[in-house]
């Protein structure tokens, strides 16, 4: 099996990579894992940590945030364009960004990659591989709608992170793993148990 490609940028919303990642890696699947530059510091500036710059340090890392030694965990530097990642020859199950901002949607929509995210993401438009990208702004803008039609057309899936309520969510942590796991639906890959839609409630409903 092929390793799943994990991306995060610098949009709100970093706990549901970190569910994403410590869901793939406890179902003990190979994970590419690369955080932007402003991903980094949307994590400091909302959750309060330092993510270590070194590669192998970061990887400890995550083992001990995820609280999870399954899987294959490899962590790859925002800017090595030089990555295994980077190159279509580099086969993966495909890629989720999550959550995506909207200056990494505008880039990789125009074909600009400045980073390693927005490099892997062309790859995989390229390639024709399964690419789920997570839109994290409210409210979008036409530019917005615009560059995510864009990506949707070049063979995206757009898969923005909104929470339902149909679960019967009691905590946030319900409303995360809602989001993860219907994104990683969009890969075929089912990550966890999730209440899923069973058809109307039977009550005494008299309209
Ligand atoms: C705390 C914080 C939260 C942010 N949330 C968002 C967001 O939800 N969506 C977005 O598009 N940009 C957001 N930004 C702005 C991006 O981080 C900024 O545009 C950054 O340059 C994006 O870099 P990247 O696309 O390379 O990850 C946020 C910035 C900060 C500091």
């Amino acid at each position: 099996m092929h390793p799943f490609l994990l991306a995060v940028s610098g949009a709100s919303g970093q706990p549901l990579a970190e569910r994403a990642l410590q869901l793939l890696l406890a179902a003990g699947a190979e994970v590419d894992f690369v955080i932007s530059r402003g991903g980094i510091a949307v994590w400091q500036a909302e959750q309060k940590i330092n993510i270590p710059g070194n590669l192998i340090d970061q990887e400890s890392f995550w083992r001990q945030r995820t609280n999870c030694n399954g899987g294959i965990l490899r962590c790859h530097r925002w800017n090595d364009q030089a990555a295994t990642i980077a190159s279509g020859s580099y086969k993966t199950r495909g890629m989720i960004i999550l959550p995506c901002s909207m200056g990494t949607v505008g880039r990789i929509a125009s074909g600009v990659a400045l980073d390693l995210i927005e490099r892997c993401a062309d790859v995989h438009l390229k390639e024709g591989r399964p690419l789920v990208i997570s839109p994290r702004e409210m409210p979008w803008n036409l530019v917005h709608l615009r560059n995510l039609t864009t990506l949707a057309e070049a063979g995206a899936r757009i898969a923005p992170p909104i929470p339902a309520w149909y679960q019967q969510p009691k905590t946030l942590d319900d409303m995360v793993d809602f989001i993860v796991i219907r994104i990683f639906d969009s890969l075929g890959l089912e990550l966890g148990n999730l209440k899923r839609w069973e058809g109307p409630v039977r009550i005494n409903y008299k309209p």
